[in-house]
Protein backbone atom coordinates (compact mmCIF):
# COMPACT_ATOMS: atom_id res chain seq x y z
CA UNK A 1 0.00 0.00 0.00
CA UNK A 2 1.29 3.05 -1.20
CA UNK A 3 -1.33 5.97 -1.03
CA UNK A 4 -3.70 5.68 1.75
CA UNK A 5 -6.30 8.03 2.34
CA UNK A 6 -8.52 8.97 6.05
CA UNK A 7 -10.99 10.54 5.87
CA UNK A 8 -13.84 11.02 8.75
CA UNK A 9 -17.59 9.30 8.49
CA UNK A 10 -19.03 12.06 10.54
CA UNK A 11 -19.28 15.35 11.44
CA UNK A 12 -15.75 15.71 11.39
CA UNK A 13 -13.69 15.60 15.02
CA UNK A 14 -13.74 11.64 14.99
CA UNK A 15 -10.53 11.44 16.60
CA UNK A 16 -8.36 11.87 12.71
CA UNK A 17 -5.48 13.12 14.44
CA UNK A 18 -4.75 10.82 16.43
CA UNK A 19 -5.67 7.98 14.12
CA UNK A 20 -3.11 9.78 11.07
CA UNK A 21 -0.59 10.12 13.42
CA UNK A 22 -0.77 6.50 13.86
CA UNK A 23 -0.59 6.04 10.53
CA UNK A 24 1.75 8.38 9.89
CA UNK A 25 4.52 5.88 11.78
CA UNK A 26 4.71 4.28 8.34
CA UNK A 27 4.44 7.19 5.96
CA UNK A 28 7.14 9.07 4.17
CA UNK A 29 4.75 11.96 3.34
CA UNK A 30 1.72 13.36 5.37
CA UNK A 31 -0.31 15.34 3.28
CA UNK A 32 -3.22 17.30 3.49
CA UNK A 33 -5.86 18.26 0.71
CA UNK A 34 -8.86 20.05 1.76
CA UNK A 35 -9.76 22.67 4.48
CA UNK A 36 -8.14 25.26 6.31
CA UNK A 37 -7.37 26.27 9.69
CA UNK A 38 -10.99 25.52 10.47
CA UNK A 39 -10.35 21.85 11.52
CA UNK A 40 -8.77 20.91 15.05
CA UNK A 41 -6.56 17.99 15.75
CA UNK A 42 -5.48 17.14 18.93
CA UNK A 43 -2.52 14.79 19.49
CA UNK A 44 -0.90 13.52 22.60
CA UNK A 45 3.11 12.96 22.08
CA UNK A 46 3.43 11.08 26.13
CA UNK A 47 1.82 13.52 28.03
CA UNK A 48 2.11 16.37 25.68
CA UNK A 49 -0.79 17.63 23.87
CA UNK A 50 -0.31 19.42 20.75
CA UNK A 51 -3.70 21.34 19.15
CA UNK A 52 -3.30 21.90 15.49
CA UNK A 53 -5.56 23.44 12.82
CA UNK A 54 -3.65 23.98 9.74
CA UNK A 55 -0.17 21.92 9.62
CA UNK A 56 -0.77 18.01 8.82
CA UNK A 57 -1.05 15.91 12.23
CA UNK A 58 2.33 14.34 10.78
CA UNK A 59 4.82 17.40 11.53
CA UNK A 60 5.45 16.19 14.75
CA UNK A 61 7.36 13.17 13.02
CA UNK A 62 10.07 15.19 11.78
CA UNK A 63 11.44 12.53 9.32
CA UNK A 64 8.11 12.69 7.40
CA UNK A 65 7.80 14.66 5.12
CA UNK A 66 4.71 17.12 5.76
CA UNK A 67 2.62 18.63 2.64
CA UNK A 68 -0.14 21.10 2.17
CA UNK A 69 -1.62 20.57 -0.86
CA UNK A 70 -3.60 22.73 -3.57
CA UNK A 71 -6.93 21.83 -2.14
CA UNK A 72 -6.40 23.83 1.46
CA UNK A 73 -6.71 27.19 1.77
CA UNK A 74 -4.17 28.46 3.83
CA UNK A 75 -4.11 31.45 6.37
CA UNK A 76 -0.43 32.45 6.38
CA UNK A 77 -0.50 33.89 9.56
CA UNK A 78 -1.84 31.23 11.30
CA UNK A 79 0.56 29.07 9.70
CA UNK A 80 3.76 31.06 10.81
CA UNK A 81 1.79 31.13 14.42
CA UNK A 82 1.98 27.30 14.37
CA UNK A 83 5.25 26.55 13.13
CA UNK A 84 6.61 29.03 16.02
CA UNK A 85 4.95 27.09 18.14
CA UNK A 86 6.38 24.47 16.99
CA UNK A 87 9.80 24.99 16.93
CA UNK A 88 9.37 26.60 20.51
CA UNK A 89 8.54 23.24 22.01
CA UNK A 90 11.32 21.72 20.31
CA UNK A 91 10.31 20.57 17.17
CA UNK A 92 12.24 21.41 14.15
CA UNK A 93 10.76 21.94 10.88
CA UNK A 94 12.53 20.16 8.18
CA UNK A 95 10.34 18.82 5.70
CA UNK A 96 7.63 20.82 5.06
CA UNK A 97 5.70 21.74 1.81
CA UNK A 98 3.08 23.80 0.95
CA UNK A 99 1.42 23.69 -2.76
CA UNK A 100 2.35 26.71 -4.91
CA UNK A 101 -1.53 26.82 -5.78
CA UNK A 102 -2.86 26.71 -2.61
CA UNK A 103 -5.67 29.72 -2.11
CA UNK A 104 -4.76 32.52 0.34
CA UNK A 105 -7.00 33.01 3.51
CA UNK A 106 -6.75 37.18 2.56
CA UNK A 107 -7.95 39.28 5.82
CA UNK A 108 -11.33 40.37 4.18
CA UNK A 109 -12.51 36.46 3.43
CA UNK A 110 -12.44 36.33 8.03
CA UNK A 111 -14.24 39.91 8.02
CA UNK A 112 -16.70 38.65 5.71
CA UNK A 113 -17.23 35.47 6.95
CA UNK A 114 -18.62 36.98 10.29
CA UNK A 115 -21.11 39.04 8.52
CA UNK A 116 -22.72 36.90 5.96
CA UNK A 117 -22.79 34.68 8.83
CA UNK A 118 -25.49 36.90 10.69
CA UNK A 119 -27.03 37.75 7.50
CA UNK A 120 -27.76 33.95 6.77
CA UNK A 121 -29.97 33.76 9.54
CA UNK A 122 -31.86 30.45 8.97
CA UNK A 123 -28.64 29.32 6.39
CA UNK A 124 -26.00 29.44 8.66
CA UNK A 125 -23.73 27.25 9.40
CA UNK A 126 -22.26 28.23 12.41
CA UNK A 127 -19.13 28.69 10.96
CA UNK A 128 -15.72 28.49 12.44
CA UNK A 129 -15.02 32.24 11.09
CA UNK A 130 -11.78 31.74 9.75
CA UNK A 131 -12.59 32.92 6.61
CA UNK A 132 -13.07 29.55 4.90
CA UNK A 133 -16.19 30.17 2.78
CA UNK A 134 -15.06 33.46 1.51
CA UNK A 135 -11.88 32.04 0.27
CA UNK A 136 -13.41 28.87 -1.55
CA UNK A 137 -15.91 31.25 -3.02
CA UNK A 138 -13.00 33.46 -4.28
CA UNK A 139 -10.80 30.15 -5.73
CA UNK A 140 -14.15 29.62 -7.92
CA UNK A 141 -14.87 32.71 -9.40
CA UNK A 142 -11.29 33.14 -10.28
CA UNK A 143 -10.71 36.30 -7.63
CA UNK A 144 -7.96 34.35 -5.48
CA UNK A 145 -5.41 35.05 -4.11
CA UNK A 146 -2.60 31.94 -4.59
CA UNK A 147 0.44 30.94 -2.44
CA UNK A 148 2.79 31.80 -5.63
CA UNK A 149 1.04 35.15 -5.50
CA UNK A 150 2.87 35.82 -2.21
CA UNK A 151 6.45 35.35 -3.39
CA UNK A 152 6.26 38.75 -5.92
CA UNK A 153 6.03 41.47 -5.02
CA UNK A 154 4.52 42.97 -8.29
CA UNK A 155 1.98 40.11 -8.80
CA UNK A 156 0.55 40.73 -5.46
CA UNK A 157 0.28 44.53 -5.92
CA UNK A 158 -1.54 43.90 -9.20
CA UNK A 159 -4.04 41.59 -8.22
CA UNK A 160 -4.78 43.35 -4.53
CA UNK A 161 -5.11 46.56 -6.75
CA UNK A 162 -8.23 45.02 -8.41
CA UNK A 163 -9.13 43.05 -5.57
CA UNK A 164 -9.10 45.52 -2.59
CA UNK A 165 -11.92 47.89 -4.15
CA UNK A 166 -13.81 45.10 -5.11
CA UNK A 167 -13.75 43.69 -1.74
CA UNK A 168 -14.52 47.64 0.06
CA UNK A 169 -17.31 47.91 -1.73
CA UNK A 170 -18.95 44.44 -0.31
CA UNK A 171 -18.05 46.07 2.79
CA UNK A 172 -19.61 49.24 2.01
CA UNK A 173 -22.79 47.48 0.61
CA UNK A 174 -22.73 45.47 3.76
CA UNK A 175 -23.06 48.59 5.95
CA UNK A 176 -19.91 47.80 7.30
CA UNK A 177 -17.82 50.83 8.34
CA UNK A 178 -14.48 49.05 7.58
CA UNK A 179 -11.60 50.53 5.56
CA UNK A 180 -9.53 48.04 3.65
CA UNK A 181 -5.54 48.93 3.36
CA UNK A 182 -4.10 47.94 0.37
CA UNK A 183 -0.73 48.91 1.49
CA UNK A 184 -1.14 47.54 4.90
CA UNK A 185 -2.62 43.96 3.52
CA UNK A 186 0.50 44.37 0.89
CA UNK A 187 3.29 44.40 3.78
CA UNK A 188 2.18 41.55 5.93
CA UNK A 189 1.40 39.51 3.37
CA UNK A 190 4.76 40.00 1.38
CA UNK A 191 6.14 39.46 4.57
CA UNK A 192 4.57 36.32 5.31
CA UNK A 193 5.26 34.90 1.75
CA UNK A 194 8.95 35.91 2.61
CA UNK A 195 8.90 33.51 5.95
CA UNK A 196 6.83 30.72 3.58
CA UNK A 197 9.06 30.82 0.72
CA UNK A 198 11.39 28.42 1.02
CA UNK A 199 8.20 25.81 1.82
CA UNK A 200 6.89 26.51 -1.11
CA UNK A 201 6.77 23.96 -3.97
CA UNK A 202 4.77 22.44 -6.66
CA UNK A 203 3.38 19.52 -4.30
CA UNK A 204 1.30 17.26 -7.07
CA UNK A 205 5.10 16.95 -8.55
CA UNK A 206 6.65 15.97 -5.40
CA UNK A 207 3.64 13.85 -4.57
CA UNK A 208 3.61 12.15 -7.54
CA UNK A 209 7.21 11.52 -7.89
CA UNK A 210 6.83 10.03 -4.31
CA UNK A 211 4.41 7.61 -5.51
CA UNK A 212 6.49 6.70 -8.48
CA UNK A 213 9.26 6.04 -6.22
CA UNK A 214 6.47 3.77 -4.20
CA UNK A 215 7.16 5.67 -0.99
CA UNK A 216 4.08 5.59 1.18
CA UNK A 217 1.64 8.92 1.08
CA UNK A 218 -0.94 8.91 3.93
CA UNK A 219 -3.73 11.33 2.63
CA UNK A 220 -5.21 12.93 5.91
CA UNK A 221 -8.90 14.21 5.79
CA UNK A 222 -9.89 17.38 7.56
CA UNK A 223 -13.73 18.03 8.86
CA UNK A 224 -16.03 14.58 7.72
CA UNK A 225 -17.78 13.37 5.02
CA UNK A 226 -21.01 14.84 5.99
CA UNK A 227 -19.68 18.67 5.89
CA UNK A 228 -18.94 17.52 2.34
CA UNK A 229 -19.29 20.68 0.03
CA UNK A 230 -21.27 18.56 -2.18
CA UNK A 231 -22.29 15.71 -0.68
CA UNK A 232 -23.04 17.05 3.14
CA UNK A 233 -25.36 18.40 4.73
CA UNK A 234 -25.59 21.57 2.44
CA UNK A 235 -25.61 24.47 3.16
CA UNK A 236 -24.51 23.62 7.25
CA UNK A 237 -21.53 22.09 6.17
CA UNK A 238 -17.95 23.22 5.16
CA UNK A 239 -17.16 24.65 1.52
CA UNK A 240 -14.37 21.86 0.51
CA UNK A 241 -14.53 18.15 -0.90
CA UNK A 242 -14.03 16.48 2.39
CA UNK A 243 -14.46 12.61 1.11
CA UNK A 244 -12.07 10.76 -0.54
CA UNK A 245 -12.15 12.14 -3.80
CA UNK A 246 -11.01 15.56 -2.65
CA UNK A 247 -7.25 13.97 -2.23
CA UNK A 248 -6.81 13.44 -5.79
CA UNK A 249 -8.40 17.32 -6.70
CA UNK A 250 -6.78 18.43 -3.42
CA UNK A 251 -3.39 17.49 -4.60
CA UNK A 252 -3.12 16.87 -8.26
CA UNK A 253 -2.78 12.70 -8.42
CA UNK A 254 -5.39 10.56 -10.19
CA UNK A 255 -7.69 8.30 -8.95
CA UNK A 256 -5.96 4.99 -10.04
CA UNK A 257 -3.08 6.33 -7.35
CA UNK A 258 -4.91 5.53 -4.21
CA UNK A 259 -4.33 2.20 -2.99
CA UNK A 260 -6.75 2.26 0.10
CA UNK A 261 -9.34 4.60 1.71
CA UNK A 262 -9.96 4.54 5.78
CA UNK A 263 -12.85 5.70 7.18
CA UNK A 264 -12.61 7.02 10.98
CA UNK A 265 -15.86 6.55 12.62
CA UNK A 266 -16.70 7.93 16.08
CA UNK A 267 -18.33 5.61 18.52
CA UNK A 268 -21.25 7.92 18.78
CA UNK A 269 -22.04 11.31 16.80
CA UNK A 270 -21.45 14.79 17.65
CA UNK A 271 -21.48 18.34 15.39
CA UNK A 272 -20.31 21.60 16.28
CA UNK A 273 -22.60 23.60 13.99
CA UNK A 274 -26.32 24.19 13.35
CA UNK A 275 -28.40 21.72 10.72
CA UNK A 276 -30.49 18.94 11.64
CA UNK A 277 -28.64 16.19 13.69
CA UNK A 278 -31.35 12.91 14.22
CA UNK A 279 -29.74 11.13 16.52
CA UNK A 280 -29.27 14.05 18.87
CA UNK A 281 -29.51 13.56 22.65
CA UNK A 282 -30.72 16.36 24.92
CA UNK A 283 -30.48 14.46 27.88
CA UNK A 284 -27.74 12.70 30.59
CA UNK A 285 -26.90 10.30 28.04
CA UNK A 286 -25.64 13.34 25.67
CA UNK A 287 -23.99 15.05 28.68
CA UNK A 288 -22.21 11.65 29.81
CA UNK A 289 -20.67 11.20 26.19
CA UNK A 290 -19.88 15.71 25.91
CA UNK A 291 -17.89 15.59 29.58
CA UNK A 292 -16.41 12.24 28.95
CA UNK A 293 -15.40 12.52 25.44
CA UNK A 294 -14.27 16.59 26.07
CA UNK A 295 -16.60 17.42 23.14
CA UNK A 296 -15.61 21.23 23.31
CA UNK A 297 -14.26 22.08 19.44
CA UNK A 298 -10.90 22.20 18.85
CA UNK A 299 -10.88 25.49 16.78
CA UNK A 300 -13.48 27.51 18.68
CA UNK A 301 -14.22 25.66 21.90
CA UNK A 302 -17.39 25.48 21.54
CA UNK A 303 -19.70 22.40 23.15
CA UNK A 304 -20.34 19.81 20.31
CA UNK A 305 -23.82 18.83 19.85
CA UNK A 306 -23.57 15.22 21.16
CA UNK A 307 -25.57 11.69 20.39
CA UNK A 308 -25.63 8.01 19.70
CA UNK A 309 -24.14 6.19 16.73
CA UNK A 310 -26.22 6.85 13.59
CA UNK A 311 -25.11 3.78 10.80
CA UNK A 312 -27.51 5.31 8.06
CA UNK A 313 -24.69 8.27 8.14
CA UNK A 314 -21.87 5.69 8.45
CA UNK A 315 -23.18 3.49 5.71
CA UNK A 316 -23.55 7.09 3.71
CA UNK A 317 -20.00 7.69 4.05
CA UNK A 318 -18.87 3.76 3.22
CA UNK A 319 -20.43 4.75 -0.29
CA UNK A 320 -19.03 7.87 -1.31
CA UNK A 321 -15.74 7.31 0.04
CA UNK A 322 -15.63 3.26 -1.07
CA UNK A 323 -13.89 2.82 2.52
CA UNK A 324 -12.11 -0.26 2.53
CA UNK A 325 -11.44 -0.30 6.29
CA UNK A 326 -12.97 1.32 9.32
CA UNK A 327 -11.07 2.68 12.47
CA UNK A 328 -13.65 3.26 15.35
CA UNK A 329 -12.77 5.67 17.67
CA UNK A 330 -13.56 6.70 21.51
CA UNK A 331 -15.33 3.38 21.97
CA UNK A 332 -13.74 4.06 25.65
CA UNK A 333 -16.12 7.07 26.15
CA UNK A 334 -19.12 4.42 25.96
CA UNK A 335 -17.94 2.66 29.12
CA UNK A 336 -20.85 2.71 32.11
CA UNK A 337 -23.31 3.49 29.95
CA UNK A 338 -26.47 0.81 30.69
CA UNK A 339 -27.56 0.43 27.49
CA UNK A 340 -26.13 1.80 24.04
CA UNK A 341 -28.53 2.87 21.40
CA UNK A 342 -27.40 2.78 17.43
CA UNK A 343 -29.51 4.04 14.70
CA UNK A 344 -30.14 1.76 11.90
CA UNK A 345 -32.41 3.83 9.90
CA UNK A 346 -34.76 6.73 9.95
CA UNK A 347 -38.41 6.70 10.00
CA UNK A 348 -39.99 9.72 7.87
CA UNK A 349 -44.17 10.51 7.74
CA UNK A 350 -44.67 6.84 8.49
CA UNK A 351 -41.96 5.48 5.92
CA UNK A 352 -38.33 3.91 6.57
CA UNK A 353 -35.24 5.82 4.60
CA UNK A 354 -32.49 3.71 5.03
CA UNK A 355 -29.95 6.27 2.61
CA UNK A 356 -29.62 9.77 3.78
CA UNK A 357 -31.26 12.67 2.30
CA UNK A 358 -30.51 15.46 1.32
CA UNK A 359 -33.40 17.45 1.85
CA UNK A 360 -32.45 19.14 5.09
CA UNK A 361 -36.51 19.60 5.83
CA UNK A 362 -36.75 15.98 5.61
CA UNK A 363 -33.87 15.05 7.30
CA UNK A 364 -35.24 17.69 10.17
CA UNK A 365 -38.65 15.24 10.50
CA UNK A 366 -36.81 12.07 10.15
CA UNK A 367 -36.78 10.13 13.51
CA UNK A 368 -34.08 7.45 14.38
CA UNK A 369 -35.16 3.96 14.55
CA UNK A 370 -32.48 2.23 17.37
CA UNK A 371 -31.34 -0.84 17.87
CA UNK A 372 -30.46 -1.24 21.65
CA UNK A 373 -27.56 -3.30 22.97
CA UNK A 374 -26.29 -3.36 26.74
CA UNK A 375 -23.56 -1.34 27.85
CA UNK A 376 -20.29 -2.85 29.26
CA UNK A 377 -18.68 -1.96 32.59
CA UNK A 378 -16.32 1.19 33.52
CA UNK A 379 -12.12 0.14 33.31
CA UNK A 380 -9.42 1.72 34.93
CA UNK A 381 -6.46 3.43 32.75
CA UNK A 382 -4.83 -0.30 34.20
CA UNK A 383 -7.45 -2.42 32.97
CA UNK A 384 -7.53 -0.64 29.56
CA UNK A 385 -3.67 -1.36 29.87
CA UNK A 386 -4.13 -4.73 30.27
CA UNK A 387 -6.86 -5.26 27.37
CA UNK A 388 -4.75 -2.91 24.98
CA UNK A 389 -1.60 -5.46 25.38
CA UNK A 390 -3.59 -8.51 24.86
CA UNK A 391 -5.65 -7.80 22.08
CA UNK A 392 -9.00 -7.62 20.49
CA UNK A 393 -10.26 -11.01 22.51
CA UNK A 394 -9.71 -9.42 26.30
CA UNK A 395 -12.44 -6.47 25.14
CA UNK A 396 -15.37 -6.54 27.41
CA UNK A 397 -17.99 -8.96 25.27
CA UNK A 398 -20.50 -6.38 25.20
CA UNK A 399 -18.13 -3.73 23.15
CA UNK A 400 -17.50 -6.69 21.29
CA UNK A 401 -20.93 -6.90 19.96
CA UNK A 402 -21.29 -3.16 19.83
CA UNK A 403 -18.57 -3.50 17.18
CA UNK A 404 -19.93 -6.76 15.46
CA UNK A 405 -23.09 -4.38 15.26
CA UNK A 406 -21.16 -1.83 13.08
CA UNK A 407 -19.19 -4.37 10.90
CA UNK A 408 -22.65 -5.83 9.91
CA UNK A 409 -24.36 -2.69 9.35
CA UNK A 410 -21.16 -1.59 6.89
CA UNK A 411 -20.04 -4.71 5.57
CA UNK A 412 -16.85 -3.14 6.46
CA UNK A 413 -13.64 -4.25 8.19
CA UNK A 414 -11.89 -2.61 11.21
CA UNK A 415 -8.58 -1.91 11.00
CA UNK A 416 -8.24 -0.11 14.28
CA UNK A 417 -9.87 0.48 17.60
CA UNK A 418 -8.72 3.27 19.66
CA UNK A 419 -9.96 3.13 23.18
CA UNK A 420 -8.13 6.98 24.40
CA UNK A 421 -6.30 9.51 23.37
CA UNK A 422 -2.50 8.28 23.61
CA UNK A 423 -0.52 6.19 20.72
CA UNK A 424 -0.69 3.37 22.66
CA UNK A 425 -4.10 2.93 23.55
CA UNK A 426 -4.80 2.01 19.89
CA UNK A 427 -6.20 -1.94 19.43
CA UNK A 428 -4.22 -2.57 16.10
CA UNK A 429 -6.70 -5.23 14.50
CA UNK A 430 -3.84 -5.70 11.24
CA UNK A 431 -2.49 -8.88 12.80
CA UNK A 432 -6.05 -10.21 13.59
CA UNK A 433 -7.66 -10.89 10.71
P1 LIG B 1 -16.49 26.63 8.16
O1 LIG B 1 -15.75 25.44 7.65
O2 LIG B 1 -15.72 27.42 9.17
O3 LIG B 1 -17.03 27.49 7.06
O4 LIG B 1 -17.78 26.09 8.95
C1 LIG B 1 -18.83 25.43 8.29
C2 LIG B 1 -19.42 24.33 9.17
O5 LIG B 1 -18.48 23.26 9.30
C3 LIG B 1 -19.74 24.78 10.58
O6 LIG B 1 -20.91 24.11 11.02
C4 LIG B 1 -18.53 24.32 11.39
O7 LIG B 1 -18.85 24.11 12.74
C5 LIG B 1 -18.19 23.03 10.68
N1 LIG B 1 -16.77 22.69 10.78
C6 LIG B 1 -15.74 23.23 10.11
N2 LIG B 1 -14.58 22.64 10.43
C7 LIG B 1 -14.89 21.67 11.30
C8 LIG B 1 -14.11 20.68 11.98
O8 LIG B 1 -12.89 20.55 11.81
N3 LIG B 1 -14.79 19.83 12.80
C9 LIG B 1 -16.13 19.92 12.98
N4 LIG B 1 -16.91 20.81 12.36
C10 LIG B 1 -16.29 21.68 11.54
Amino acid sequence: MTAIVIVGTQWGDEGKGKITDYYAEDADYVVRFQGGNNAGHTIMVGDETFKFHLLPSGILRTEKKVVIGNGVVVDPIVLLDELTEIKKRGFAIKNLYISDRAHVIMPYHKIIDGIEEKLKKGFKAGTTKRGIGPCYSDKIARFGVRMIDLLDKETLEKKLDILIPIKQKTLDIYGENIKLSKIDILEEYLACGEKLKKYVADTSLLINNALDEKKMVLFEGAQGTHLDIDHGIYPFGTSSNTIAGGACIGTGIGPQRIDKVIGVVKAYTSRVGTGPFPTELDDENGEYMREKGGEYGTTTGRPRRCGWLDMVMVRFAVRVNALDALVITKIDVLSGLKNIKICREYEHKEKIIRDFPADMNVLADCKPVYDELDGWGYYSKDEWKRMVKKGYEALPDNMKLYLDHIRKETGVEMELISVGPRRWETIDMRSHH
